[in-house]
Order: C-alpha cells, then structure tokens, then sequence
C-alpha cells in the first residue's frame, strides 16, 4: 500500500492512499494542501477514485472541487454531511481501492458528519482523535455526548492501530491507539456526565 500524509502549508493534513498494484487511489481531506496533493497523484501516476472527508469543516474540504475537476474522483461523505458528495457512507462501510478495504467508522462530537477511516491498520482520525487530544465540541453541531461514545468505540480497537489525525496538534504528527489511550488527557476513564463536564472547561 502507498500511504503519503501531507502538510504543506497551516497545520492541517491530508492523506493519500494507494493500491500499489492497481494504482487506484483515495484523498482524505483535501484543503490548503491540494498543490503538493496534485503534484504527488500525477508524479505517481494515481487514479483517483474518492475524495474523501472525515467532516464537512473547509479546512478538511476546500480542495474538494478543484480536485475532481482535475482527477474525476467521486467525493465521499458521511451520509449526514451537509457537503456537495457523490457518494454517501455509513458506519461500517467499506471502500475498496483494488485488493485494500477503507473501512468507515462514524465517529460523531466534533461535527455530527465525522467519521474516521481504518485502512491496513492505520487510523485516519480527521478532528475526532489528535495525538494528546480531542477535537473541539463547542462550535454548531458538536456534541460532547456523541465524541464521548465516539472516543470510546477508537479505543477499543488494537494498541498497535496507528492514529493519523486531521491536525499537526501533538508532539509527533502520528500516534498509536495503545500511546493515546495511555497518554491523552481526554481519553483518561470518565463517566458521560464528568466528560460533558470537562468538555465544558476552558
Ligand atoms: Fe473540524
């Protein structure tokens, strides 16, 4: 598999994932990086096939257009995205780039479209997980109650999974659940209420 994550210019990732036998490729959260992303697609020589977004913020999804105007792909949301998409996902679902599986796990609090990405066992956290944090739920449609059902489901996967998250936040651009569920302050065991609580603090 071919897995590139790109920063280029602020501090928000995207990611590239390939087939490396057929070539076929997906682009997760497009934004103020598409020259790099535009750039790496055609030197490979990638087909691009979704476009996809762990949530509708435009800081995840500003490169959107540009990049199916260039590529064709098809852009891929959750189904309850507000977002212009050509293919809905639900929890559970799979992509398939040649012989890889893109599974989608919706992971709702930060917005209520978020999902997370599971491929070859690496984690694509878009703002639900950070490396040492969570992602904000204070602002229009967050939900304190659903990042913390959200952020349960992440760490009962496997120490080893890999987290590649949405944003350069933490001490090191990538992580692993095991790390996380050791050392991130907001994933420390609490009950609904006291996380609603701590979310609330400043
Ligand atoms: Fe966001």
């Amino acid at each position: 598999m071919f897995f590139e994550q790109i920063k280029y210019r602020g501090d928000n990732f995207t990611y590239v994932v390939a087939d490396a036998t057929s070539r076929e490729a997906a682009v997760v959260d497009p934004s103020f990086n598409l020259d790099a992303v535009i750039m790496l697609l055609k030197d490979k020589r990638l087909k691009l096939r979704y476009i996809i977004n762990t949530h509708h913020h435009l800081d995840h999804t500003a490169g959107n257009e540009d990049l199916k105007s260039a590529f064709n792909g098809k852009i891929v949301a959750h189904e309850s995205s507000i977002l212009s998409k050509d293919l809905v996902v639900r929890d559970g679902d799979i992509l398939k780039l040649g012989d890889i599986d893109i599974r989608v796990i919706a992971t709702p609090g930060h917005t209520p479209d978020g999902i997370c990405l599971l491929v070859d066992g690496k984690l694509l956290t878009g703002d639900t997980l950070f490396v040492g944090e969570c992602g904000r739920t204070d602002l229009p449609g967050s939900s304190p109650g659903d990042m913390y059902r959200s952020l349960l489901k992440l760490m009962k996967l496997g120490d080893n999974i890999e987290v590649f998250p949405g944003h350069d936040y933490g001490d090191a651009p990538h992580s692993t659940i095991g790390k996380e569920r050791m050392t991130n302050y907001t994933v420390k065991k609490r009950t609904l209420a006291e996380f609603v609580e701590f979310m609330r603090q400043p």
